[in-house]
């Protein structure tokens, strides 16, 4: 379990745990990223955004600010085992708040395009250029290029090209295997995918910050999670409760709830600290059964937005998400934001 220190952040707004010093000497306080040097160039080509690599379906990007309320301010270990495409790895990087990362999917090419942005930016980008600049040369056209590479793909060529390509390029960015374990996912007929143009700041910050840091696997989350130890902070996002079953075609397994709820109870007993992403409600209706109340989590709802299904009914409703805070985390950060907004002008008052 991460140690709490009672020290306000030098943002003001966050609790920090008591984690060993990092490798990197200074760090940028939480939100005020560095303009100078390396960084700072990082920071500028990406535009002060969070860089991701392609947009990946239940991606926890956009919800990202909000689960790191949450994260302490400086930790040893981020372990992500349903990692996909690894927002929350990247978001707590780029803020410098953890010494090292594990990184896994049970989806091995996922992880392979991940390994490569990571480890070597520029022969992903080399290799991801030339795939994606052959649609526009294709006899076929566009499409039957996507289909081409999907069979060299289902073939066994599952490259980190051809795998970020077919994300890049299907519908939703939604992974997609048949009973058969082949990719089937159709493409998006109206855009061509990220441009490489595009992808280049992003890989060159999603290195910057995780190289040398990073270790990455691809095994089943129970394996991932056996090695979990106190001082790591474990964030787990698993498939959609709406699809968990065996196989799940979007992404290309389902986790039993059961032997879930039981890992989780492994880690309490074993000090340490993790975040589930677990189920989803819309206006008052609720997706997914609660995690088991004898786990002792804290659930906070995070706002997602507007559902654009209610849109579509006329109704304007907020999808909110719920986010499970383990026992050794809930003593670290004591209430909502907000709560912790108000303990802190108390503090500066006293
Ligand atoms: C909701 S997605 C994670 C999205 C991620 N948070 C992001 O921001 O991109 C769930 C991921 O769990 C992976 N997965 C499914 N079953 C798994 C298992 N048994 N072990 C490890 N990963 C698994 C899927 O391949 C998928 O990428």
């Amino acid at each position: 379990m991460v140690a709490p220190m009672k020290t306000v952040g030098a943002d003001g707004s966050g609790w920090m745990g008591g984690a060993p010093a990092l490798r990197r000497k200074k760090h940028p306080r939480r939100g005020q990223l560095p303009t100078g040097g390396k960084s700072g160039m990082v920071e500028r080509a990406m535009n002060g955004s969070v860089p991701h690599i392609v947009q990946y379906q239940g991606s926890k990007r956009l919800l990202a600010p909000q689960i790191l309320e949450y994260v302490p301010r400086r930790f040893g270990r981020l372990v992500e085992p349903f990692a996909g495409m690894a927002a929350i790895t990247i978001a707590v990087a780029r803020q410098e708040r953890a010494e090292r990362y594990l990184v896994n999917d049970l989806n091995a090419p996922l992880v392979g395009i991940l390994r490569a942005a990571v480890e070597t930016p520029s022969e992903l980008l080399e290799s991801y250029a030339a795939v994606w600049e052959g649609q526009f040369s294709h006899p076929g056209g566009s499409v039957a290029h996507f289909n081409a590479v999907r069979d060299a793909f289902n073939r066994g060529d599952r490259s980190p090209a051809n795998m970020l390509y077919l994300l890049a390029r299907c519908v939703k960015g939604s992974v997609r295997y048949g009973a058969n374990g082949q990719f089937n996912q159709s493409p998006d007929k109206r855009r061509n995918g990220t441009s490489p143009k595009t992808l280049k700041p992003n890989l060159d910050a999603i290195s910057y910050y995780l190289k040398g840091r990073t270790e990455f696997r691809s095994a089943d989350y129970r394996a991932v999670l056996e090695e979990a130890r106190p001082g790591d902070v474990v964030y787990m996002d698993p498939p959609y409760q709406g699809v968990c079953k065996v196989r799940d075609s979007r992404y290309l397994a389902g986790i039993d709830a059961r032997e879930f709820a039981e890992a989780l109870e492994s880690l309490n007993r074993r000090g340490v600290d993790y975040l589930v992403s677990y189920d989803g409600q819309c206006g008052d209706k609720q997706y997914g059964e609660d995690l088991p109340a004898g786990l002792g989590l804290r659930k906070v709802l995070l706002k997602a937005g507007l559902s654009s299904q209610s849109l579509l009914l006329g109704k304007k409703e907020i999808t909110y998400e719920a986010l499970y805070i383990s026992p050794g985390l809930c003593s670290l950060v004591p209430g909502t934001p907000r709560e912790r907004q108000a303990l802190l002008f108390e503090m500066l008052d006293a």
